[in-house]
């Protein structure tokens, strides 16, 4: 019970991560605020929670849903926690082709949101005097290409700096801010992104679970609850000393193939072997 008699504030908690992080911070003790435009989404996390989650229609795009939501759960006792989560796949044009309105979108729904979120919340949590924990989401597409669309990637890399600019400013506070960068993890993201919806997302989902779990070295998909436990971590007390950085949590995704030497794995000097005596 980390987040016993707290109050935090979750955008994107109708869906995947975001909803996975809302249940476990109320599993913990925690009264959660989420945001999000879906509203069927929401008050269906809502219903689940025995009044523990409050579904507050909030686009992340407004500014004024973003400060409204964050002073919804200040006015109830006080804001602990916020989590900068909701997103989507943004433009998926390559720079030789964006339109200059798709890149400012993308930047606006992944980078200008995590940054309006912190700057709604802190102030309520200065006024408090109880210090805070803010955690963003971040992505592996903000360490490395190949993993997601480029304006996307430069938006997720943007938030993990913000983070550490944010967590500077804010350390004299007691507000701690922190980041989580997953991998591949099978929510429904991937078949919004490409417009798929009803049985065929079941399908689809399945499908990218595999392929999911063929690409990462752990070998099994990740799950929304697998980022909800990195979240949960940061935003609690047995982080009270870490601030300004970042957890991946991918499976191994990120750390690159075994080395070339090994003879097991497939590599120009495993072939090479054939010919030493
Ligand atoms: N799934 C992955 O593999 C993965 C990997 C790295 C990072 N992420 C990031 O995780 C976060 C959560 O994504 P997810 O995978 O849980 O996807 P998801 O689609 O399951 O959930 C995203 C939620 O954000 C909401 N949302 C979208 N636009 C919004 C807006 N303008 N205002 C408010 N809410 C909005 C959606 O309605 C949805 O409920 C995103 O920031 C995403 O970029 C996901």
């Amino acid at each position: 019970m980390r987040f016993a008699g707290k109050r935090a504030v979750v955008t994107g908690g109708a869906s995947g991560i975001g909803r996975a992080t809302a249940l476990r911070l109320v599993r913990e003790g925690a009264e959660v605020w989420i945001g999000d435009i879906d509203e069927a989404g929401g008050a269906e996390v809502a219903q689940t929670s025995n009044g523990r989650i409050h579904f507050q229609r909030t686009d992340v795009l407004q500014a004024a849903e973003i400060e409204a939501l964050m002073h919804a759960a200040d006015a109830a006792g006080g804001l602990d926690v916020v989590f900068n989560n909701a997103g989507a796949g943004g433009s998926r044009d390559s720079i030789d082709a964006i339109s200059p309105e798709d890149w400012d979108r993308t930047q606006a729904l992944l980078l200008r949101s995590v940054a309006l979120g912190i700057r709604y919340a802190a102030p309520l949590m200065i006024a408090r005097g109880q210090g805070g924990a803010i955690v963003n989401t971040s992505s592996v597409a903000a360490l490395q290409t190949g993993a997601a669309p480029t304006a996307y990637s430069v938006a997720k890399a943007g938030v993990l700096h913000l983070t550490t600019l944010a967590a500077a400013d804010l350390a004299q506070y007691r507000i701690r801010v922190n980041a989580v960068c997953p991998g591949f993890i099978t929510t429904n993201i991937f078949t919004s992104a490409l417009g798929i919806s009803g049985e065929k997302r079941d399908m689809a989902n399945g499908m990218i679970g595999q392929a999911a779990a063929q690409a990462q070295p752990l070998q099994r998909a990740g799950t929304s609850d697998d980022i909800a436990a990195a979240v949960a971590y940061l935003a609690s007390e047995d982080a009270s000393f870490v601030t300004g950085t970042r957890i991946v949590v991918d499976g191994g995704l990120t750390i690159g193939p075994r080395h070339s030497w090994d003879p097991k794995a497939p590599s120009m000097f495993a072939a090479l072997e054939a010919f030493a005596s």
